[in-house]
């Protein structure tokens, strides 16, 4: 009879301890353990030897310089928003986790590589939807039939098992929360489990040189035990995100064993599967026949991806005693932030305004370099003066109102002039010997209440 045993949990790092603890001695994190059942009669395969494992290279030790390169070979993925964020491809033998809140579009997205990548054998194993199910998504998307193959399977040594038997190209597994292992005896989802199914599939990835997309579930609150764990054991995390009331949606990487952390791939969820956005400027600039008061558009960058987005800010009387402030897609510290600095330096009573901000295509920007944007849609909708269409704004903005310089200014000025603008407004002390070449007219301004000048000269 298997002796029953239990431990704690950390759902957020995967610590294990003997007991209940209200901190996690390895993270730090208060309250997130959780006790699971653990063992049975049989030995956890990452612990023992029960399975006798091929070594992952010869097993011998080699001088880095004799070590050829071919082991990063990539494979296109025919998805030009998916390769740049890994990297430029899919380096065979990694593990990808792919991670993002329900119905933000995971299982569609890698369906649709499963579906677009050329001469790929594709392996899609489904734990969460009949083959039917996904079937009808597939015609919804399209692409090529013939070299996707279908499984629904939950038991990892089973889909061990058939990968070794099909040898696909790629496999993808939908979702790691409802994969199981018979090794570890707690429920399926739970830390444990995960993180023994995870292992299991590293190594085989590692030790056949297959490429595993793993999908993961988070919720909004982070309880159950999500993909937090799982990063330490993967190569490659990758986030869907968006706001799922919106279409638009981010891939962005948070660990990269093989490339940089700062790409972001944008799509469009679409009837007909996720569009790439191969310039997200333009879905983030409406075009309008005259200017409006209150927009502005400011050069931002997320990683290293720049992109010109508008900010649209509305500042009317208040109405009751207790001003309102609103923001979507920009902080709401940093908003009340810069209206102290309006209030101070500009000298406009902003305890009789409420503000509503909006950052547009429901956009989360969290880079400084907005600020300046953000302030000027402020100030235009304060003196109902319209900015010029073709006029954009980058810069972050201190306490006492100095306009400082933001972040690759000059990756921002080449954007905004590759898009066609006229002018953009920057700090004065970003370095600027190399940005006069670009097309476009530089202004450069060192405090808060230039802004207003600015506008003015417009009126
Ligand atoms: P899904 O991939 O099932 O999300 P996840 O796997 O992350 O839980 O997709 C969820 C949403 O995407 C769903 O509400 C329907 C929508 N969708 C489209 O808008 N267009 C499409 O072509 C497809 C396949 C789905
Ligand atoms: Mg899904």
């Amino acid at each position: 009879m298997a002796k029953e045993k239990t431990a704690f949990f950390c759902t957020n790092c995967g610590n294990e301890s003997a007991k209940w603890l209200g901190k996690c001695p390895a993270c730090g994190e208060w309250n997130t353990l959780v006790e699971e059942r653990v063992a049975t009669g049989k030995k956890s395969a990452s612990s023992s030897s029960s399975r006798k494992h091929k070594a992952l290279g010869s097993g011998v030790a080699t001088p880095i310089s004799e070590v050829g390169a071919d082991t990063t070979q990539r494979r296109d993925l025919c998805n030009e928003e998916v390769n740049r964020v890994l990297g430029g491809g899919l380096v065979k033998g990694s593990l990808v986790l792919l991670g993002g809140e329900p119905g933000i579009g995971k299982s569609t997205l890698s369906l649709q590589i499963a579906l677009h990548a050329k001469d790929t054998k594709t392996l899609y194993i489904s734990g969460e939807e009949s083959n039917q199910q996904i079937k009808m998504r597939a015609d919804r998307i399209g692409g090529n039939f013939e070299n996707c193959l279908l499984l629904s399977e939950t038991c990892v040594e089973n889909i061990i098992e058939s990968i070794d038997k099909i040898k696909p190209d790629i496999v993808i597994i939908d979702s790691i929360q409802t994969l199981y292992t018979d090794i570890v005896d707690s429920t399926t989802g739970g830390v444990a489990q995960i993180r023994e199914c995870a292992s299991q599939l590293m190594r085989y990835a590692k030790e056949q040189e297959v490429p595993i997309f793993i999908i993961g579930h988070i919720t909004k609150d982070g309880n159950i035990a999500g993909p937090k764990i799982l990063e330490h054991i993967v190569d490659v995390v990758l986030q869907f995100e968006g706001d799922s009331n919106n279409v638009y949606r981010i891939l962005r990487s948070i660990k990269n064993r093989f490339g940089a952390t700062s790409e972001i791939g944008v799509f469009e969820m679409l009837g007909n599967g996720l569009r790439e956005v191969a310039n997200p400027s333009d879905i983030l600039l409406t075009h309008y026949d005259e200017p409006l008061s209150g927009i502005a558009v400011g050069a931002t960058i997320d990683g290293i991806r720049p992109y010109l987005i508008e900010t649209q800010a509305l500042v009317s009387n208040t109405a009751f005693g207790m001003p309102q402030r609103s923001t979507t897609g920009f902080d709401t510290k940093r908003l009340n932030m810069l209206l102290a600095v309006v209030e101070k330096r500009i000298g406009i009573k902003m305890i009789a305004k409420d503000v509503f901000l909006n950052i547009a295509g429901g956009f989360k920007v969290s880079d400084p370099g907005l600020d300046l944007a953000v302030m000027t849609a402020m100030l235009s909708s304060a003196f109902d003066i319209e900015i010029p269409k073709s006029m954009t704004f980058a810069g972050e903005i201190g306490l006492s109102g100095e306009i400082r310089p933001a972040s690759r200014t000059e990756q921002r000025v080449s954007e905004a002039s590759r898009l066609g603008f006229k002018t953009i407004v920057i700090s004065k002390y970003a370095s600027s010997s190399t940005l006069t070449r670009y097309n476009i007219k530089i202004i450069n301004i060192s405090k808060v209440e230039e802004i207003v000048k600015i506008i003015k000269n417009n009126a």
